[in-house]
């Protein structure tokens, strides 16, 4: 197909509406009065236009998790402010070798982000590509699944954050898939279901696991992995995307999605690791916090039939070259004065005046991030993507394109990114985005 691409045109506007979350009446912020808002899709190659209103009471602005587009300009410039009231357009390519995956959107105004997000603002961005012409994943049917926490008082209005927000971040009880509670998906006669999940909480980690059927992964954060990898278990950070796919069997059922207790304050040691580092196998006996196991969403399949295959092969990842230029980040955090709790990088809490990595354009370096804290922090990279090369000295099973990486308490994660196409000013943070709101942010300076 060609690669010259369309010009799409969206609009968007922000703003704090009564919607309906499953059978609540909630004030809640949205994109065009939804929750999530809506879905957009483009091709590798497309020109995007996005005409966005800010018609929320304060700031805000957009940010495109996990594009690679340029940070600056008209692109995915987070250092952007929008004030009440006013617009913004948008406007940027999406390269014609991007690859197809699941990305999103939401605000990134330092300070407002936990706030925003917390309040609803998130949608999917849909890259079509490579991945989406393998046959069996062309055939398969495909079902996408926001998952997001709120926090909701008798009036339908967010309840102020509380104490506890400072070191976990926001989380709330009521888990919503698209905005709803536990919502029935059908798998189709023959069945092959295409799960695409993007984890769109402020601070809540998800580990999720089908009622007696396996997941097959075949996505993270970037995009496609070699070939799908059978999981029990899928824990998504806050701010992770994956793809799987699930098989009916030859008889009709139920089969529940079903969200375990999780406790993000624990070491993930002793888990299985994958290439995304946040997710494996086992349960884990988490003491606080995170609700109960929960179903969140309902699976059903009427068929009678043998199942589709799945395929052999999906897209070969490339590997990076090895690199003598390695960086170390450790995340901790500390007493603020007088405000509270601040999260830091390397002993640092945000400061938009200062560059904190500058690094160069066409070359590849190795990350280490090293938590010596007491929470889970999922470190996130805006503009290039990487891959986790090991986990505490242990070399991940296989390669997978990320953006996000969680990193518990006591561990360290290796990681490798190559800066391309884009010089100019990005940020890296933790996903955690009352972390990112108190501190735990350092900018990149791509030249
Ligand atoms: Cu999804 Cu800088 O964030
Ligand atoms: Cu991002
Ligand atoms: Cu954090």
């Amino acid at each position: 197909h060609s690669s010259e691409g369309g010009l799409l045109s969206f609009d968007l506007v922000a703003e704090a509406q009564r919607v309906k979350l499953g059978d609540r009446d909630a004030n809640l912020l949205t994109y065009n009065g939804q929750v999530p808002g809506p879905r957009l899709e483009a091709k590798p190659g497309d020109t995007v236009q996005i005409r966005f209103t800010n018609r929320l009471n304060q700031p805000t602005n957009l940010h495109y998790h996990g594009l690679h587009i340029p940070p600056t300009g008209t692109g995915d410039n987070v250092f952007l402010e929008i004030p009440p009231g006013e617009s913004h357009t948008y406007e940027f390519q999406i390269p014609p070798n991007h690859p197809a995956g699941t990305f999103w959107y939401h605000p990134h105004y330092h300070g407002l982000v936990a706030e925003q997000l917390f309040g609803g603002l998130a949608g999917l961005f849909i890259v079509r590509g490579d991945l989406d012409e393998v046959p069996e994943i062309k055939t398969a049917q495909e079902e996408f699944l926001v998952l997001k926490d709120y926090a909701l008082d008798r009036s339908g209005n967010i309840p102020d954050p509380g104490h506890m927000a400072q070191m976990t971040g926001r989380i709330g009880d009521l888990l919503t898939v698209n905005g709803r509670f536990n919502p029935t998906l059908e798998i189709p006669q023959g069945g092959l279901l295409r799960l695409r999940l993007l984890n769109a909480s402020t601070s809540r980690f998800f580990a999720l696991s089908l009622e007696d059927h396996p997941f097959y992964l075949i996505a993270t954060d970037g995009g496609a992995i070699a070939a799908p990898v059978e999981m029990n278990e899928l824990v998504l950070a806050p701010g992770e995307r994956v793809e799987v796919l699930v098989q009916g069997d030859r008889e009709p059922g139920q089969y529940r999605l079903v969200n375990q207790p999780f406790n993000p304050a624990q070491g993930m040691m002793g888990r299985g690791m994958m290439g995304g580092g946040s997710m494996g196998g086992g349960m884990m006996g988490g003491s606080q916090r995170q609700s109960t196991t929960e179903t969140i969403a309902t699976l059903t399949y009427n068929g009678t039939t043998e199942p589709l295959p799945l395929p052999d092969q999906l897209i070969a990842i490339e590997p990076l070259p090895e690199t003598q230029t390695t960086r170390q980040f450790s995340l901790n955090h500390g007493m603020g004065t007088g405000m509270g709790m601040v999260f830091l990088i390397n002993g640092q809490a945000f400061d938009h005046n200062r560059i904190d990595t500058q690094v160069r354009l066409n070359t590849v370096e190795d990350w280490e991030i090293v938590n010596t804290g007491t929470m889970a922090h999922p470190f996130h990279v805006h503009t290039n993507k990487f891959q986790v090369i090991s986990h505490n000295g242990q070399p991940v099973p296989y390669a997978a394109w990320k953006d996000v990486v969680s990193v518990s308490p006591g561990e360290s994660v290796r990681l490798r990114m190559s800066f391309r196409d884009y010089v100019g000013k990005t940020v890296y943070h933790c996903h955690v985005l009352d972390h990112e709101d108190r501190g735990m942010m350092g900018i990149l300076d791509i030249q």
